[in-house]
């Protein structure tokens, strides 16, 4: 009986454990992605490309020399990741980098990445970051170019343009070739299907016409 209470414990450490374990270490010296072949996903990741075939553009990408489109979301921000789409070579290496422009009063708003930590760098503008702990403590800081901010692995944070006139930027460097994004009021709110209205009604003290309005708002 006592074996089997340990054995339980140590299965769910060894699981939670799990779950924040860093991407796996590579076992080449790279490991180009083959994103155009068909068993992307009989693999955790896509396989690798032929080594012959690397070349020096495999691991170069211009992709964040140039802002994205800030008129996508209702929040007045765009983030453009490395992915192995744009930036095959970096595939197994555990790493990725975004540029975040913000519209002037524009908010990234509250989410976690839940496969990494994330080291940000103001170049443009003043940005307010700030992130919460697992005890609801919150962080905050204001950035002006060249200053940088780290958000904890797993962790709800937010960047907000306290410029109402000019927009801002930053660029990330995150721990994982695929972090992974949820946005807090959309992976409440506007979930596909809906959470049950009851369930948002009691989480956060409202009523079914304030959860309908809410999610009007963020998705219309
Ligand atoms: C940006 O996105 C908006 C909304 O989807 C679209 O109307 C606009 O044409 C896009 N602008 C550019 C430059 O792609």
């Amino acid at each position: 009986m006592k074996t089997k209470i340990k054995l339980q414990l140590c299965l769910s450490l060894f699981l939670s454990l799990g779950l924040v374990n860093a991407d796996p270490d590579p076992l080449l010296d790279y490991c180009i992605a083959d994103t155009s072949n068909p068993h992307y996903y009989l693999s955790n990741g896509p396989p690798c490309l032929n080594q012959d075939l690397a070349s020096s553009s495999h691991f170069s990408t211009s992709a964040l020399s140039k802002a994205g489109n800030t008129s996508t979301n209702k929040f007045g921000f765009s983030v453009i990741l490395t992915t192995n789409q744009i930036l095959p070579g970096h595939h197994t290496q555990g790493l990725s980098m975004a540029r975040i422009d913000i519209n002037p009063n524009g908010l990234v708003p509250p989410h976690s990445h839940p496969r990494a930590s994330e080291v940000t760098t103001c170049l443009k503008g003043e940005i307010l970051v700030g992130f919460v702990d697992t005890s609801n403590k919150m962080y905050t800081q204001r950035l002006r170019p060249g200053e940088s901010f780290v958000f904890p692995k797993g962790l709800i944070h937010f960047l907000y343009n306290v410029d109402q006139k000019g927009p801002s930027m930053a660029i990330s460097g995150l721990s994982s070739e695929n972090p992974g994004t949820q946005v807090a009021s959309l992976a409440t709110f506007t979930t596909t299907p809906s959470m049950p209205s009851i369930v948002l009604e009691k989480a956060f003290k409202i009523d079914a016409q304030e959860v309908i309005r809410i999610s009007n708002h963020l998705q219309g």
